[in-house]
């Protein structure tokens, strides 16, 4: 693992990018998992930036959603799709082809993830990663007790994640219950992973993610064992954590 400490959000934001142009430089054809939330914002302001000026191309790359609430129809304002569609994928020239969404209103939970597995496979597995860190250690929405060996599957969200979402849509009853998300052996699998954690409210869920027990209390402490993983933290999230790369 790679953990690369910033001097604050600005500056996690544009070393995530830095990181996504060159991977994409080396790798035109990638497969892309990017996380939403808040944590990428910057990043993905700064990725639209550089396809402005042609410094970056998506052209050949594919995208997978990595989760998104469930049960709520495709055009719901809390897609998580219409977010990372807003922030990035209407600013740059993926193809719409390339894309794999899970159908929210989908009535067979079952058989769309299995769908949204098999398009992965198709694809040959997933290059490049980005995740966020959830508050309470949840990887897409890999909720707290999730297998290691968990498939793509629909879930009824903790309290605390219904919490943290609440910041995002105005009130907790305003936060859908469920959720569909890639399973933690599909993102485990992947050939590269950034994890992106900003801000002090995340200071005591990275250090546990990265200095506790590997256990499915906390999802993220997975990624302890995660092949090519590279790790960007603001100071204020940081803790007493140093830089170090191991
Ligand atoms: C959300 C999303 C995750 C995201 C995480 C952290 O609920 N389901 O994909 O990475 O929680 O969000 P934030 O970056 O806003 O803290």
């Amino acid at each position: 693992m790679k953990l690369i400490v910033t001097k604050d959000y600005e500056a996690l934001s544009t070393r995530a990018a830095g990181l996504v142009i060159e991977h994409i430089q080396q790798y035109p054809s990638s497969v892309l998992v990017l996380a939403t939330g808040n944590t990428p914002l910057g990043m993905f302001a700064r990725l639209v930036n550089a396809y402005r000026r042609g410094e970056v191309s998506f052209h050949n790359c594919s995208l997978v959603e990595l989760d998104d609430y469930f049960n709520i129809s495709l055009d719901d304002r809390r897609s998580l799709y219409k977010w990372l569609a807003a922030e990035f994928i209407n600013q740059v020239d993926i193809p719409a082809e390339n894309i794999v969404r899970f159908n929210t209103a989908s009535t067979d939970a079952k058989e769309e993830c299995a769908r949204v597995e098999q398009a992965i496979a198709n694809l040959g597995g997933i290059d490049l990663l980005v995740l966020g860190l959830g508050p309470n250690g949840h990887l897409g929405f890999n909720e707290p007790g999730s297998d290691f060996e968990s498939a793509t599957r629909v879930i009824t969200l903790s309290a605390a994640s219904i919490k943290s979402s609440a910041q995002y849509w105005g009130k907790e009853e305003d936060v859908p219950r469920q959720g569909i998300t890639l399973g933690l052996k599909i993102l485990s699998a992947a050939r590269h992973t950034l994890l992106l954690v900003g801000g002090k409210q995340k200071t005591q869920i990275f250090n546990s993610t990265f200095q506790g027990p590997v256990t499915n209390s906390i999802p993220a402490t997975i990624l302890q064992q995660q092949q090519n993983l590279t790790v960007i933290v603001d100071k204020a999230a940081a803790g007493n954590i140093s830089t170090r790369s191991a």
